[in-house]
């Protein structure tokens, strides 16, 4: 399927989706929400041979500046809650997907877009980077995670100050607080997500998508994650990737991994 506001680029495996609204600095109108829950659930668990996917935003200003405010203006009384729930429900996608997803995020990271960068696995934060929640300005609280999600990362007392007061942080600070995982010069946050990923492209691919669902677990209260990392540990053990990485360690050789 043809996106209008993705693009979408493979180069030596690792998969670069970028946000493509720069004139709306990448705001996440309902569209690009129906092409994100496309890609997503249809084009990306195709592309089996990806090792990664770096998601970004288009342009030097923007990650992505948000929900689309304009369109979100024509949201009827009663549709709030739906419109919250498509992009949660993409999220959570991107949040389980078994490959590693990483925030390149090249510019403001606000409202659904720090929530977005949030889903990911990690982020990766330009030295230009701005992360907010700022819904509150706009009477409205965050829908696509955001109240979750920011506690999860950086806990709850810097949370509830970030979205009680709508303030913007800067990349160091995100840094400081655990929000982004590395700072980067400008123009090169593409470049380091690139290089985690293929790193963890090095590793055994079936460890590497039970250990996503393992973390993710300690976030589902519906899940005693111990058992359930008892569980997928198992799953491991029973690998062909188990027997070559155990065996390339005592031949001292690196490992030859095929995910099965
Ligand atoms: N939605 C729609 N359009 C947006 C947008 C958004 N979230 N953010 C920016 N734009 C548009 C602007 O309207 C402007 O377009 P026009 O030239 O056609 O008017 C263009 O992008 C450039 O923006 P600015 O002129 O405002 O650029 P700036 O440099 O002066 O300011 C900014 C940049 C601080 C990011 C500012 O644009 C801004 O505050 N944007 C809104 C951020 C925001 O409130 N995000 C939360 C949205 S609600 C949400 O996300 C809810 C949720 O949790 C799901």
């Amino acid at each position: 399927m043809a996106y209008d506001n993705l693009d979408i680029k493979v180069r030596k495996g690792v998969l670069i989706l970028t946000i493509n609204r720069e004139k709306a600095l990448n705001a996440l109108n309902q569209k690009t929400i129906e092409e994100l829950t496309h890609f997503f659930s249809v084009s990306a668990p195709r592309r089996k041979k990806i090792k990664g996917i770096v998601l970004t935003g288009a342009g030097e200003k923007a990650f992505v500046a948000g929900a689309d405010i304009k369109e979100f203006l024509t949201v009827k009384e009663g549709e709030g809650s739906d419109f919250a729930q498509r992009g949660q429900d993409v999220f959570f996608m991107i949040e389980n997907f078994p490959k590693p997803v990483i925030a390149a995020v090249n510019g403001f990271a606000l409202g659904g877009g720090c929530e977005l960068a949030m889903a990911c696995h990690m982020r990766i934060a330009g030295a230009q980077a701005r992360f907010g929640q700022p819904e509150v300005n706009l009477g409205i609280i965050p829908g696509y995670g955001g109240t979750q999600r920011l506690v999860q990362l950086i806990g709850k007392g810097k949370a509830m100050e970030l979205i009680l007061t709508g303030d913007m942080i800067g990349a160091e600070e995100a840094h400081r607080l655990g929000l982004a995982n590395h700072v980067v010069p400008v123009g090169e946050e593409v470049a380091k997500a690139r290089e985690i990923i293929e790193k963890i492209a090095t590793k055994g691919p079936v460890a590497v998508s039970q250990a996503i669902k393992c973390v993710n677990a300690y976030y589902d209260k519906l899940v005693d994650g111990f058992a359930y990392e008892v569980k997928l540990f198992g799953t491991t053990t029973d690998t062909a990737d188990f027997r070559e990485g155990a065996t390339a360690f005592v031949e001292r050789r690196p490992a030859e991994f095929k995910g099965e």
